[in-house]
Parts: C-alpha cells; sequence; structure tokens
C-alpha cells in the first residue's frame, strides 16, 4: 500500500453512516492505544519486570501470569475513558458496569494465550464491540450477530491489528517509531478452499466421530483420492486466526471427552464471537460443527463453545460430516461411512 492511511483516518472515513459509528471508532482507538503500550511491555518482558510468574487464577480456572493482570488493567483504564456501557473481560468474572448511558459494550480478552509467551510466540488482544441494549447486562446474552466490530492483536514479530468493521476486515501494522497503526491490507478474503487444518492432534483419543473423520480424512490425503493437506498448531489462537486470513485453511477446537471440555476450550463471548466475525466479514465461515457461531447466545458470561472456523470450503465439509455422525465420544476407529472423496 503506497499511501500512509493511519488506524485514525481510516476510522475517520468509516464514522460516515452508522448510527454508533464515533463510538465505535472511539472504542477502537481505545484498544488500539491500550495495545501499543501493551505491545511495549510484552517486548520488554523481563525487563520490565515481567516475570511470567502465576498471580492467580481467572474465573474460568486458567492460571493468571502478572502479564494477564497487567494487559487486563491497561485494556480496562482505556476502555473506561472510551463510550462504553459495560466490560466484560476474560480476567473477571462479572462485567465490569461503567456509564449506564453509553452506547457501547465490549467483551474483551486482554491477553490471549499469555503462556506462549515465555516461548516468544505470538500472543494477543481479542475484542468484540455490541451496541447496548436497553439492560446493559443482557446486551452480552444476545447472539453473536449483534456485534457491530470486532479484531485482535497480534504481538509477534510485528504487531498486527486486525479489524472487522462495517462488513470488511482490514489489517494494521504498528509503526513502532510513530507509534501509531498503518492500514496495510483492506477487504480481505479468506482463501475459499486452503488444504491446510490445525487442531491439537494431542486429543485425538478423546475426540468425538465427526472431528475423528475429518482429521483421518485430512491425514489420508491423496491416498485416499483427496487432497494432501497441511498441518499447523501454534497453541495461539490470534495467531491461527492471522494465518487463516492470510492463506485460508481450517482451524479446530472440538468439544471433546476430556472433563472440561465437553463443550470446548474457547470462550463465546470473547474469542468465538469475535473471531467469527473476521471469518464471516473476511469470506470465511464458524460453526460450532452443527450450528453458525455468530447465531449463539452465550447464556453465562464466560462460555465455551467449540469453534471451527477458516476457508468455507473446510468449514463447510466439517459441517457435513457432523450432519451424518452422531457426536459419539465411541473410541473406534470405525472406517469413514463410505465418504471417502468428499474433499475431491
Ligand atoms: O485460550 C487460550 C489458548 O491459548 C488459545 O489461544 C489456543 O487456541 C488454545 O488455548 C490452545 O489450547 P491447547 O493448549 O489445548 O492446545
Ligand atoms: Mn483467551
Amino acid at each position: 500500500m503506497d499511501e500512509r492511511v493511519t488506524l485514525r483516518s481510516h476510522l475517520d472515513q468509516a464514522v460516515q453512516d452508522a448510527p454508533n459509528a464515533p463510538a465505535v471508532a472511539a472504542v477502537i482507538e481505545a484498544v488500539a492505544a491500550a495495545s501499543i503500550r501493551l505491545a511495549v511491555l510484552i517486548a520488554d518482558g523481563p525487563l520490565a519486570g515481567i516475570t511470567g510468574r502465576h498471580s492467580g487464577i481467572n474465573p474460568d480456572g486458567d492460571l493468571q501470569k502478572d502479564i494477564d493482570v497487567a494487559a487486563d488493567e491497561m485494556m480496562r483504564r482505556a476502555l473506561r475513558m472510551a463510550p462504553v456501557a459495560a466490560i466484560l473481560s476474560e480476567e473477571s468474572e462479572l462485567p465490569e458496569m461503567l456509564d449506564a448511558e453509553a452506547p457501547l459494550c465490549v467483551a474483551i480478552d486482554p491477553l490471549d494465550g499469555s503462556a506462549n509467551l515465555e516461548n516468544n510466540i505470538s500472543i494477543g488482544t481479542i475484542f468484540s464491540i455490541r451496541p447496548r441494549g436497553n439492560d446493559v447486562l443482557s446486551t452480552f446474552f444476545e447472539p453473536g450477530t449483534a456485534q457491530c466490530a470486532a479484531g485482535f492483536v497480534v504481538y509477534g514479530p510485528q504487531t498486527i491489528l486486525v479489524l472487522a468493521m462495517n462488513q470488511s476486515v482490514d489489517i494494521f501494522i504498528l509503526d513502532r517509531l510513530a507509534r501509531e497503526f498503518l492500514l496495510i491490507a483492506q477487504g480481505v478474503k479468506i482463501a475459499p478452499n486452503t488444504p491446510e487444518f490445525a487442531i491439537n492432534a494431542s486429543n485425538h483419543r478423546h475426540w468425538h466421530g465427526p472431528v475423528r473423520a475429518y482429521i483421518d480424512e485430512c491425514l489420508a490425503g491423496s491416498n485416499g483420492g483427496g487432497a494432501d493437506f497441511n498441518m499447523r498448531w501454534i497453541g495461539s489462537l490470534v495467531a491461527e486466526s492471522l494465518r487463516i486470513l492470510v492463506r485460508g485453511g481450517v482451524f479446530l477446537y472440538p468439544a471433546d471427552a476430556r472433563p472440561g471440555y465437553r463443550e470446548g476450550r474457547l470462550r463465546l463471548l470473547y474469542e468465538a464471537h469475535p473471531m467469527a466475525l473476521v471469518m464471516e466479514w473476511a469470506g470465511g465461515a464458524a460453526t460450532t460443527g452443527r450450528r453458525r457461531i455468530l447465531e449463539l447466545a452465550a447464556k453465562t458470561p464466560h462460555q465455551r463453545v467449540p469453534l471451527i472456523m477458516g476457508s468455507v470450503r473446510g468449514v463447510r465439509d466439517v459441517a457435513v460430516i457432523h450432519e451424518g455422525i452422531e457426536p459419539m465420544f465411541d473410541h473406534s476407529d470405525a472406517p469413514l461411512f463410505a465418504r471417502r472423496g468428499l474433499f475431491r
């Protein structure tokens, strides 16, 4: 991109139509500004006193590190200055109520995948923005289609902001010297049929039938008459999502038979909903295997959900297999139900 388009000028241009547009822009700017400060803290790590030590347990039972707590505080501080009625963060049990008259509610995972930090692997912030309903709290329990914008920041070799807004997915890079985000890709579209999958394969024995069948098809590749698949698993949702935007493929964090994983691992409100909005607005798809993620409404703030997302073809193949096979935790190595050739 030749012209230097800053996030701020991009948001100014976008502010035209939608009723909440200036408020949405203000929230995005708040998250972006906090993420710039957080990127510096992450990059400095031990130099800035980040020990990586556990300092508690979050409401979902995940170990909380000092950087999780710092990220949560940085995002909250920024959002409290923005037109936000309530913040739901991964790091606390209940939403924080702010100005009840403000037009927006924000669900946020301030620092996803922080366990990767000590290995210097990409981690990120994920956010979801909704217009406030009459009752502030019940805003969070509307389906994901209620989101008006969402996105994520990847703190990796580069700091990248992915923004889903006005039905478009745009990507920005942090100019570290100028301390501002610059547009590098506009109207990103996910390749519809990339033969690449991402799943934590160590859980193979715990998966239920449809997921095992899909992955077994991928692994059989051309030996079974289908396409040869490549595999990736970073263990960092933001990094996997960015990869899908760049080159396609399908990501799966399914439900499985382990205690605590019956509804998968990822959280609906601040992980699956925002990623699903990004995927769909980039021409991809996101499902539990049986239901479109964006049509789901949370019943509790930290509800988990199976998440399968990415290229439309891959997501559709997973959904087709789910239609044909009951979700049994059967541990059998049954033949693939005469579906061989599905991927051709
Ligand atoms: O939710 C935290 C997270 O680190 C995600 O970023 C990632 O997709 C997932 O957990 C990895 O889980 P696992 O360690 O079970 O593969
Ligand atoms: Mn998370």
